[in-house]
């Protein structure tokens, strides 16, 4: 598979969890490098993407690059640095250290093309979701829309799948989202999706570290 390459994302700034956290060192390595290592070994090629001005460590990468502004401009400068020749690019948020290497393979052999140009892993809703009218205030204050069906609803994580040059279309435009596939959704591209893995969390706040010390702790 010499033809795959993944692009780990690791150039946020972390507000909500207060400091950089894909540099936090979790067990022996630092989140990143977590990431970055499960990445390899799954698809041989990584890009990673870090903050401008931490561009000094690879993190076990083959290429790296400098992020930007959000997340999917930084996803685009991954996406620069990846030969032209790749044929399939798997993104991955640094912020998942506990996606496994089979997740990345699961992603990348759900592709179908020309049908299926995407695959994103995902897992269900615990919880009961329902749309809501913005208040002033933001979230709360407001009333309460519509509870939708929980069954066609799932949560989606990373690494997602794509065929290489319907990634580079689907960003072509600039464009920011939550997510890669959203932007492959855009243009009309099909998106798959996979069985992701319960365990892989985005770590996000200080109060999710201690999951993370006990799965990649020593
Ligand atoms: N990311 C990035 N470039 C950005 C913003 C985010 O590469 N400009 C990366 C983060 O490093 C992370 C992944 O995208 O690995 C998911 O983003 P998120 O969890 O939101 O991380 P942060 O943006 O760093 O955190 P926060 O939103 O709390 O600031
Ligand atoms: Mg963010």
């Amino acid at each position: 598979v010499d033809d795959v390459w993944g692009v780990v994302v690791a150039a946020g700034s972390g507000t909500r969890f207060g400091r950089a956290k894909q540099f936090v060192v979790v067990g022996d390595k630092p989140v990143v490098e977590w990431s970055v290592s499960a990445c390899r070994e799954a698809l041989g090629h990584v890009v990673v993407v870090l903050p401008p001005g931490a561009t000094d460590c690879a993190f076990g990468a083959d290429l790296v690059v400098a992020g930007g502004a959000t997340r999917s401009a930084s996803v685009r400068n991954g996406l620069d640095a990846v030969p032209p020749s790749a044929r399939v690019v798997v993104v991955h948020d640094a912020a998942r250290p506990l996606a496994r290497p089979d997740l990345f393979r699961d992603v990348v052999d759900a592709l179908h093309p020309p049908e299926i140009v995407g695959a994103v892993c995902a897992v269900p809703l615990a919880d009961t979701v329902k749309r809501i009218e913005r208040s002033e205030a933001g979230t709360f204050g407001g009333r309460v829309v519509a509870t939708l069906d929980r069954e066609e609803l799932v949560i989606v994580q990373t690494p997602q799948a794509f065929l290489a040059h319907v990634l580079r279309r689907a960003h072509q435009q600039g464009g920011d989202a939550t997510d890669d596939a959203a932007l492959v959704e855009a243009i009309g591209g099909v998106v798959r999706v996979v069985a992701g893995d319960p365990r892989n969390v985005k770590l996000t706040g200080p109060e999710d570290l201690p999951y993370f010390e006990q799965r990649l702790g020593s």
